[in-house]
């Protein structure tokens, strides 16, 4: 499976097989939550598996009315530093495009017994459990993993309602005309998960670069700093699919969101420039 197979395939699994990983995968996962690519170096993450006390997790939807019962979950422990948030998205996003490429669901939660799992993993004062991500062998032919998911909210917008050109709300469709390449990765990132599918990242492309920002303000305010992760969550697809085009990319700040004309409710994330000779 390519990348761009394994984004179309991912799904947010909330219904798992009764079945532990054998040995060799367990050792894979284990590894593939180690080796993890950040964002922002200076910024200290662990992922921690769960498995026997995985019930103690108190994965869940609807507001956690409804339980999530799957063998594996995975913590998300980060220090408490500027950009945890979007980092921590990137990182797993990672771990979750891999694992699905060995066949294993995943669902991104921010619902979870907090307290719980602070004792149980040890965790620091200087530091948070952002999410958790519950692991296992998705359940074939199971309504929560297919039409309760559509209720739940899996349709994406529209390219025209995210990507702009050269500043806020200024049409994209003619620059990815001649781009088609940065059109099939836009796609591709356009399907990334994101909290109550809310999709709050929007972006700008300038001639050799792309601007990351995300609805997350009220009366220039930060009231959801969870949109922050989704923010990550579409970077990494958008980074990945960069690598996979043999696109070289680099991270930099361009923080004028002046410069942009990005309204009062949306924050600047970051840019990535692109090096590739356009199509
Ligand atoms: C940061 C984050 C938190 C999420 N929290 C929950 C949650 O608590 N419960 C849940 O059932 N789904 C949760 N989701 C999954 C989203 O609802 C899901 O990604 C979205 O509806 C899109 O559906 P899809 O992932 O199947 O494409 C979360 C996703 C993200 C990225």
């Amino acid at each position: 499976m390519n990348l761009y197979d394994t984004i179309q395939n991912r799904i947010s699994v909330r219904e798992y097989q009764n079945k532990n990983f054998d040995s060799m995968t367990l050792d894979k996962v284990k590894a593939l939550l180690s080796h993890i690519n950040p964002l922002y170096k200076d910024i200290e993450v662990r992922l921690e598996l769960v498995h026997e006390d995985v019930k103690s997790a108190g994965m869940g939807f609807m507001n956690g009315y409804i339980k999530i019962q799957a063998p594996y979950c995975v913590a998300a422990i980060s220090e408490k530093r500027d950009g945890y948030m979007e980092n921590i998205g990137f990182i797993q996003e990672q771990a979750v495009l891999e694992l699905t490429g060995m066949g294993i669901g995943s669902c991104w939660l921010g619902t979870f017994d907090n307290e719980v799992l602070r004792h149980l993993l040890k965790v620091n004062d200087n530091e948070v459990i952002t999410n958790v991500i519950a692991l296992g062998y998705p359940e074939e032919k199971s309504f929560r993993n297919d039409g309760l998911r559509k209720l739940l909210g899996s349709k994406r917008k529209k390219e025209t309602e995210i990507a702009f050109y050269k500043e806020w709300g200024e049409d994209a469709a003619i620059f990815l005309d001649n781009k088609p390449l940065l059109r099939k990765i836009l796609k591709a990132s356009i399907l990334a998960p994101s909290g109550g599918n809310k999709q709050p990242v929007c972006l700008v492309f300038t001639e050799d670069s792309v601007h990351f920002f995300v609805k997350n303000k009220k009366d220039n305010i930060v009231i959801n700093p969870w949109a922050a992760i989704d923010a990550g969550i579409f970077i990494s697809h958008f980074y990945f699919c960069c690598l996979e085009e043999s696109i070289h990319i680099n991270f930099y700040k361009d923080s004028s969101e002046e410069k942009f004309k990005i309204p009062s409710d949306t924050s600047y994330i970051i840019s990535m420039k692109l090096d590739y000779k356009y199509d």
